[in-house]
């Protein structure tokens, strides 16, 4: 008796986890009636219109790294999630295939770092796209063909590079933050009432259709009064929303693609998760969507560059199954540097690699990102 009531308190405790297997589960398949959906976002009475800074970032500024005026951004809070803004994506037409480029071309390049840096060799994991590139413009054979560096790229890291093992940040691992990805970040944060955003560590999460990122808190940044932003690309995802206890039900909301977050105040450090990758419905994604367009490219200044159709051709084709999340941090407060620890002066790149790839069913990962698939 005793026993059972125990179990059962367990069981019924971590209502995020039974959410989470809910939204993950394959056969039958959920019902997605629940999640909420801010593209066609209607306010209700759980979505509410946010206040943007619109003064904050002129048309031009906005334009220069892909983004609409910041007026006709559809932007969205939710009841019970003070801090937490969803902006519906507020990209221009044909810009998010920039954006899409750098993330599969450009910062998976040397020195940022990524998962197969853990145990390939430099000059291995020196050109990832270039030696993508052909298995990736091959019409599929209908053979089980190997697959490419860039179908097994699963993080990266930018700026102050997060150590999977001992969950921190250090003043000694720390390449140069891209600054087309700062400026974006800047304009975004700005524009939702943050000004003067650092942009300093960035982690890329790059999803298959069969992947899913388990619950966690994003708490390593030692100053969390500073928002933490978040976009995506390609295929739609369920990102739950929980509580600061495992015990709050989430709330689930598709993520489509140019889509982001704004996690800042009192939604900084609650509970996540991706259960479930599920197809972009019909002219959201970037892929089918827009392709390439100049957006702003006769501006002085301008960020966003025109895609030559060769590099679209590659990064469309690999969109068409995956998902890429990019999440951008100021990790420390004005003034503020890292703590003296034994564990910022070593790396151990072996354990790493263990870290990521999580094969739990059920979503756990104690507080930190884990990204599982059933490959
Ligand atoms: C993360 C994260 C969510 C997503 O990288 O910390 O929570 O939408 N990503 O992929
Ligand atoms: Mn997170």
């Amino acid at each position: 008796m005793a026993k059972m009531a125990t179990s059962m308190v367990e069981s019924g405790d971590d209502a995020f986890r039974k959410i989470f297997k809910f939204y993950r589960r394959r056969n039958p398949p959920p019902d997605f009636s629940k999640v909420i959906d801010f593209s066609k976002g209607v306010p209700s009475d759980k979505i509410v219109p946010a206040k943007l800074d619109a003064a904050s970032v002129s048309d031009v500024e906005a334009a220069k790294v892909g983004l609409q005026p910041v007026r006709s951004w559809r932007a969205f809070g939710l009841q019970g999630y003070p801090g937490f803004i969803f902006i519906s994506n507020p990209f221009l037409v044909g810009s998010q295939s920039f954006w899409v480029r750098q993330c599969l071309k450009t910062y998976p390049q040397k020195p940022n770092v990524c998962n197969l840096d853990m145990h390939m060799s430099s000059s291995d994991t020196q050109d990832i796209w270039g030696k993508s590139v052909h298995g990736l413009s091959l019409p599929p054979s209908g053979k089980k063909e190997p697959k490419t560096l860039l179908e097994r790229l699963r993080w990266v890291t930018l700026g102050y590079h997060y150590n999977w093992d001992t969950k921190t940040y250090s003043a000694n691992h720390h390449s140069a933050f891209p600054a087309d990805l700062h400026s974006l970040s800047l304009h975004i944060t700005a524009a939702c009432g943050f000004p003067g955003f650092n942009a300093e560590a960035g982690i890329l999460n790059y999803y298959r259709s069969d992947s899913s990122l388990g619950i966690h808190v994003d708490e390593s940044e030692i100053d969390h009064s500073r928002p933490l932003l978040s976009f995506s690309f390609g295929q739609s995802a369920i990102f739950l929303l929980g509580g600061i206890c495992r015990q709050d039900p989430p709330t689930a909301m598709y993520m489509h693609s140019g889509d982001m977050m704004v996690m800042s105040g009192q939604s900084r450090l609650l509970y996540h998760a991706v259960p479930r990758i599920v197809p972009a419905p019909h002219g959201h994604a970037a892929v089918e969507m827009e392709g390439r367009s100049q957006a702003a490219s006769l501006q002085d200044g301008t960020v966003v560059e025109l895609v030559s159709e060769e590099d679209w051709a590659v990064c469309s084709r690999y969109l068409h199954s995956s998902r890429v999340n990019v999440t951008v941090r100021q990790v420390l407060g004005p003034g503020q540097s890292f703590p003296e620890t034994p564990s910022s002066h070593q790396r151990t790149n072996a354990s790493q690699t263990a870290g990521y790839h999580d094969g739990s069913a059920d979503g756990e990962s104690g507080k930190r990102r884990r990204i599982s698939s059933y490959d």
